[in-house]
Parts: structure tokens; C-alpha cells; sequence
């Protein structure tokens, strides 16, 4: 059977670093709060001439690069994204333009922080059904534009930047011992829409709007929605929380990662946090932990790797790739 496999892996970041510190001169918050109630320590911010395309593009073009291809080479470029740079046209047709691609076609997704494991479900799709050899996945968030910096409760938790893999077809015996995606589960429910939510938006009030979230709310549901989506991709291999080399979990707070981990029996020195340095990245938050991992030498070819994200919606969903 086709599998889709990883090829390669990039990331990009903003130049310009905005430490805990930094922020106790914006609202009334200190390092010692955000790092105990969120195990954030700094995030990355757009300046000018910084935007989500620009990100993506460069995190496409590391990828590539990793995966030893050119744009010729890629069939479809998907971009998961909260902050598009303009309400239309889709962000990835302005990557694919980045890029300097006329073929193939490119389109975004929505699904907030899970946006990255949406993207890596539908990118399987295209590919098992024959539509796309290979795909450009990409995560990219600007989500300093759409953050309220006079709400402390929200600001000092996201930042920005961008991470992407390429996504090839090849042959699999379609068993788990196979490298790429294994498995896909999504999730949404949409009763918890305003839990987590942007205040404007094109066809309601005309303006952009900025984050709204009722973050206790948000966490509450937050571990047990990640492990029962993560249990269901362990049920649907017959694998077990031993069988895996990593989990790279959606990086929001590191005590709804720990607790994740607790309960599903898989131990810390398993779990890839990148959190204390990029914040909340939303889509883009998988995609830079996994290309920090690779590159670092953590995650190898053949490694059992678990991706989890759940976020406004609500949204979820989990995915398991061998590497
Ligand atoms: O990626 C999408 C998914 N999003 C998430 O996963 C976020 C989920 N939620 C969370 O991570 C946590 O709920 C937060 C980190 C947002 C907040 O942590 P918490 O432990 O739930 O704190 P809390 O909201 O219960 O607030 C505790 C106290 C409050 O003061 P009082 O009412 O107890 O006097 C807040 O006003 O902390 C106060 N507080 C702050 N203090 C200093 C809220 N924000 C800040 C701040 N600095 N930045």
C-alpha cells in the first residue's frame, strides 16, 4: 500500500526574541508566573516584513532543502494557519508564489492549534488516493498580529513562527513496521466554540479581531481530550504507549504536556518539549518541535513518533508516523 513518509523537515523563526522579562514591561505578569504556570520562557516575534507567508516560505525552502528536492518536485502545498497575511487568497498559493511554483496547487486549513495534524491527515489522503506525490506540509502562525497586549491572561502565552515537512508517497507492506503515517483520529466540537476564539473575522464585524480565551476553561478538557484521541491511534495499530520513541505534543503549556504524558504511562525523557522557547505557536508548534528533534539527532529514521494538538473549536486529533 502507499504510505505517506517524511522526506524532510525545516522550521523558521522571527528574528527578534521577547523573553518573560521583556513582558513584565508590557502587562502586570512575572517570568516566575508564566514559567511555573506555563514552563514558557520566551517566544519569537514578527517584525516588519515578517509575516506568515514569509515564514512558511522559509520553513518550505529548509524542508526542501532537507529533503534534498526543489519546488519542482512537490505536487500540492498545504498550509495549516490561523493567521493567514490576507483574508484571500490562501496563504500556501502565496508560499507556492515564494516558492517560484506555476504547477501543483496549494490551498489552507483551519483548525487552529490542531491545524498541523489536520494538514497531515488530509496531505495522507491526497496522497493514498493517487492525487499528490509529494506535499509540502507547512504550520505557520503570526499570532502576535491577533493578540491583545493589554490582556495579560492571553499575551504572554503565543508567539510566532513556522515549521514544515514534505511528505512523499512510497510503496508500505501496510503494516506498522512501515515508515510514515500509520494513523489519523480528528476530533472537533464546536459547543465549545467560544471557550477559545477570535473576536472579528471578515463576514461578522469587517475587522480581524483579537484572541479571546478562557484559558482554565481550555484546560480543563485539555488532557483528556489529547489522551482519548491518542489511546484511539494506539487502538487502531496495536501499539502501546512502550512502543513509542516520541511524542510531540502540541506545545501550549507544559503542564497540560506532563499531565498528557502521566496519564498515558509515557515517560518525560520520551516527550519532546520545545515549549520554553517558542510559547504557543499554534499550528506551527509541532512542525518546529519536530524539526528541533530531527535536527538535533533525537528523532531517527524508524522512530515510532506520536503527534497530538488540541485547540479552539474545539478542535483535536493525534497522529502516529514511523519516522
Ligand atoms: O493552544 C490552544 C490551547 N490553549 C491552551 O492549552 C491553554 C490552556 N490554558 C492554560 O494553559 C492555563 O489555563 C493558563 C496558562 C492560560 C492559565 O493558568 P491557570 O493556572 O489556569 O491560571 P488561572 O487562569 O486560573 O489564573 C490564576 C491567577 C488569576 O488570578 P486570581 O483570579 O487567582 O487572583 C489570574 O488573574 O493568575 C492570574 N493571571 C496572571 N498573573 C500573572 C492570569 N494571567 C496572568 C499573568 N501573569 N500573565
Amino acid at each position: 500500500m502507499i504510505r505517506s513518509v517524511v522526506r524532510g523537515h525545516g522550521a523558521a523563526l522571527p528574528k527578534r526574541v521577547m523573553t518573560n522579562k521583556e513582558l513584565e514591561g508590557v502587562v502586570e505578569t512575572s517570568d516566575e508566573w508564566i514559567v511555573q504556570r506555563t514552563g514558557i520562557r520566551q517566544r519569537y516575534i514578527a517584525g516588519e516584513g515578517e509575516t506568515t507567508a514569509s515564514l512558511g516560505a522559509q520553513a518550505a525552502r529548509a524542508a526542501l532543502d532537507n529533503a534534498g528536492l526543489t519546488p519542482d518536485d512537490i505536487d500540492l502545498v498545504l498550509v495549516a494557519t490561523s493567521t493567514p497575511d490576507n483574508t484571500f487568497p490562501a496563504t500556501a498559493v502565496d508560499i507556492q508564489r515564494r516558492l517560484g511554483m506555476t504547477h501543483g496547487y496549494a490551498f489552507d486549513m483551519q483548525a487552529v492549534c490542531s491545524g498541523f495534524v489536520y494538514a497531515m491527515a488530509t496531505a495522507d489522503l491526497y496522497i493514498r488516493g493517487g492525487m499528490a506525490k509529494r506535499v509540502l506540509v507547512i504550520g505557520a502562525e503570526t499570532f502576535s498580529r491577533i493578540l491583545d497586549w493589554k490582556d495579560r491572561t492571553t499575551c504572554v502565552l503565543f508567539g510566532d513562527g513556522a515549521g514544515a515537512l514534505v511528505l512523499e508517497a512510497q510503496e508500505g507492506k501496510g503494516t506498522i513496521s512501515d515508515r510514515g503515517i500509520l494513523t489519523a483520529h480528528l476530533r472537533s466540537d464546536g459547543t465549545h466554540k467560544d471557550k477559545l476564539y477570535v473576536d472579528g473575522g471578515p463576514s461578522s464585524t469587517g475587522t480581524v479581531g483579537h484572541l479571546r480565551m478562557e484559558g482554565r476553561e481550555v484546560f480543563k478538557h485539555a488532557v483528556g481530550m489529547i489522551t482519548d484521541v491518542i489511546e484511539a491511534a494506539f487502538a487502531a495499530t496495536g501499539t502501546t504507549a512502550e512502543d513509542l520513541d516520541w511524542l510531540v505534543p502540541h506545545q501550549a503549556n507544559r503542564r497540560i504536556i506532563d499531565g498528557s504524558a502521566k496519564k498515558l504511562g509515557i515517560p518525560l525523557e520520551k516527550v519532546v518539549v520545545t515549549v520554553d522557547l517558542h510559547g504557543n505557536t499554534s499550528a506551527a508548534s509541532i512542525p518546529l518541535a519536530l524539526s528541533v528533534a530531527a535536527s538535533d539527532g533525537r528523532i531517527k529514521k524508524g522512530d515510532l513518533v506520536m503527534l497530538e494538538a488540541m485547540g479552539g473549536g474545539f478542535t483535536w486529533g493525534a497522529l502516529l508516523v514511523r519516522w
